[in-house]
């Protein structure tokens, strides 16, 4: 049987290296992604160990013409679109620019396969941002109907249903994993977990007197990046496409994160350090995440290995041994 070939977007992201290294450990060939810089940072994948691993392409989510060349060039078995303006404060002041990353971008990767590449299979991020104010019974899952709070939302829904769309209208595999907020050491630093993270590492080394936060009052389902990965890929190995939610089905506010990583940190009062800043609030926010994930559970036998306990204390410890790092080397160079 030949080589297994994954093209995955959003390569240096979080997702991407976690979802990376998961392909390479199965043996596949892994094409990661990425947009025109001059000095990309591979620090992520540097993090896991893999950055000479993957094989690295040029494209951009609003260059049509590029990522139709690269599944013409590449056809692989599998793609996976995780590139996107993934943050949703951004997304309120560059809501077009969210719009065609995040939505037109996979309308083009889906008319790439459609016209160039009919049997690669088709993994689109889409999220529980969808969902927004709805919920039934405090839970959502695939039946619960979308309603978007903020542009990234919108945008995502929007690419959730054209892929859908090409799904039944041209038989493609293009499927929806519909999933909850996941974290890990690598997360981006303007997400609300390793903003904390980060903020009480520098707190315990001195660096920082006080942590600047917006709504401590907001609920999400807190999971880890490296479960969630298993379950992108798992998706793209049934025998039919179908849409799955994938969460802990725990749900904890933005002040439990912060009570937990302080007390991870071994620092005292958490009270005396945050600050709650308005312009860290959210025009419209999502209140309440959290998953009902028994159809993945069911049909994908995928299932959390990761507590929210373990993903906190995990994050603490990395930002705090960064800074260490950080300081020893200071040190020793002086
Ligand atoms: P992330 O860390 O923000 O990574 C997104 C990646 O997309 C970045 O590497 C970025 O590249 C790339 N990108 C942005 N604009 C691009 C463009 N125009 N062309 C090509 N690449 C572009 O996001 P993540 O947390 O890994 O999430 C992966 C995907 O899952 C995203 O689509 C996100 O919306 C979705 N999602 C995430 C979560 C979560 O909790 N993490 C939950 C549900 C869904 P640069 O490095 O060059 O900036
Ligand atoms: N970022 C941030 N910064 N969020 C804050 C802050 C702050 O200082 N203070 C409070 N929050 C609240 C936000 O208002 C939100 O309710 C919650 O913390 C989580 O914010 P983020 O970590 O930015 O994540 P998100 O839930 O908005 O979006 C993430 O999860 C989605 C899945 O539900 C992103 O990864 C999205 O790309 C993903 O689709």
């Amino acid at each position: 049987m030949s080589k297994r070939v994954a093209l995955v977007t959003g390569i240096l992201g979080q997702d991407g290296p976690y979802l990376a290294k998961l392909l390479l450990e199965k043996g596949y060939r892994v094409y990661g992604m990425i947009r025109r810089y001059s000095n990309p940072n591979f620090s992520n994948l540097d993090y896991l160990g893999i950055t000479h691993e993957v094989e690295y392409v040029e494209g951009d989510m609003t260059d049509e013409a590029s990522l139709l060349n690269l599944v013409r060039v590449i056809r692989p078995t599998e793609i996976y679109n995780l590139a996107a303006q993934s943050f949703v404060g951004a997304s309120f002041e560059q809501a077009k620019l969210t719009t065609e990353v995040n939505a037109l971008g996979t309308l083009h990767f889906l008319n790439a396969v459609k016209y160039f590449s009919p049997t690669t299979k088709f993994y689109q991020a889409s999220t529980s941002e969808m969902f927004g104010l709805q919920n039934k019974d405090g839970f959502q899952d695939e039946t619960t109907p979308f309603h978007p709070r903020s542009p990234y939302g919108v945008s995502k829904v929007y690419a959730y249903w054209i892929t859908v769309n090409f799904r039944e209208a041209y038989g493609l595999f293009a499927v929806n994993g519909i999933l909850f907020n996941h974290e890990s050491p690598i997360r981006g630093l303007q997400f609300v977990t390793r903003k904390i993270t980060d903020g009480v590492a520098r707190i315990k080394f001195g660096l920082a007197k006080e942590l600047r936060l917006g709504n401590l009052d907001a609920y999400r389902d807190w999971g880890f990046a490296g479960d969630y990965v298993e379950a992108m890929y798992l998706m793209l190995q049934q025998s039919q496409p179908d849409d799955y939610v994938v969460g802990t089905g725990e749900s904890h506010n933005v002040r439990e994160f912060v009570e937990l990583a302080f007390k991870f940190a071994g620092i005292g009062d958490w009270k005396k350090y945050v600050v709650v800043d308005p312009q860290y609030k959210r025009p419209a926010e999502v209140p309440n995440l959290r998953a009902k994930a028994d159809k993945a559970r069911k049909i994908l036998g995928w299932r959390p290995k990761v507590t929210f306990e373990e993903i906190v204390k995990m994050m603490v410890e990395a930002d705090i041994n960064r800074y260490q790092d950080k300081i020893t080397t200071n040190q020793s160079s002086q």
